[in-house]
């Protein structure tokens, strides 16, 4: 399908200037096809592009927020296949190029992929019901989408070395102890909190939520002192624009503020 076709395994909607996606795949339990990612990958475009929308939330079903890339679809893959075409996990990578914040608001199982795209996302709230993790080993491969590397850095090498050895599962509160999640929520709450998280980012100054987002980020992915001195660019950077007049003044003059996102 292409990329402005109608989406047919995701639903879309917008909550004030909050836009969430909804993985609609129920019967595979939300698995991640190709043409899954491909529309997930355009939404988020599109919304990144909007200038009515401050930030997004990725969520699937109760039972599942996606059980990992879609094993029957690529069961009888070759090397030579998947090498050539960089098949998988090829259109994945859209996701990180995102630059407002993205909140995953997870429950159910978060597998393989699944759990890969939940840790693309800048941060994940779970429900009480969450389970996480990497079961590629019980299929003879690894991890193929950031997994060997992202879950380490959320919950430090001997969980990650566990959990990508063994295929065991993490609940949400062992998840939220582990610094893979950050808040846990009964299930029945979880858009509430998402939406609740995601209504405050928007009201905030937008390019300093978009420079706080890349700083974190390089902390995540980058050295210490590469990543502070981004910081204190992005941070002098900030002296240039409206709403840090009107944060501070606001501050100084005892109102609240009012962001005009410039
Ligand atoms: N791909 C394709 N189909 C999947 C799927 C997946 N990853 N996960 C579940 N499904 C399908 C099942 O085949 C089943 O379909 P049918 O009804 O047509 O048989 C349906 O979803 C429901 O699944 P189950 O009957 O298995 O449901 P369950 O409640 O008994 O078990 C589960 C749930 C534990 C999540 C189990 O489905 C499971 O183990 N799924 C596979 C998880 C997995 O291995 N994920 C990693 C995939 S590889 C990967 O992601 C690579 C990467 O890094 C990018």
């Amino acid at each position: 399908m292409s990329e402005t076709a109608t989406p047919e395994l995701i639903t879309v909607r917008t909550e004030g200037r909050v836009g969430v996606i909804t993985l609609n795949r129920p019967k595979q339990l939300n698995a991640l096809n190709d043409q899954l990612m491909t529309e997930l990958g355009a939404a988020l475009q599109a919304f990144d592009g909007d200038e009515g929308i401050g930030c997004m939330i990725i969520t699937g079903s109760e039972k599942a927020f996606a059980a990992g890339a879609d094993i029957g679809a690529m069961a009888t893959y070759t090397f030579a296949d998947v090498y050539k075409g960089d098949y998988i996990t090829r259109n994945w990578e859209t996701i990180r190029s995102v630059r407002k914040p993205v909140i995953a608001a997870v429950s159910g199982f978060a597998l393989g992929g699944g759990c890969e795209l939940a840790m693309m996302c800048d941060f994940i709230i779970a429900a009480d019901n969450a389970k996480f993790g990497q079961p590629e080993i019980k299929l003879g491969i690894i991890p193929g989408a950031g997994g060997t590397q992202r879950l380490p850095r959320a919950v430090g090498k001997a969980k990650a070395m566990d959990m990508a050895l063994t295929g065991r599962m993490m609940d949400a509160i062992e998840a939220e102890r582990a610094g893979l999640v950050s808040r846990v929520v009964p299930l029945d709450k979880l858009m509430d909190e998402a939406l609740g998280a995601a209504l405050m980012i928007c009201e905030f100054s937008q390019p300093s939520v978009m420079a706080a987002k890349e700083c974190v980020n390089r902390a995540f992915e980058g050295g210490l002192a590469d990543g502070v001195m981004f910081e204190r660019r992005l941070f002098h950077a900030l002296f240039a624009t409206a709403d840090q007049k009107e944060g501070m003044d606001a501050f100084v003059n005892k109102r609240k503020a009012v962001f005009q996102h410039q």
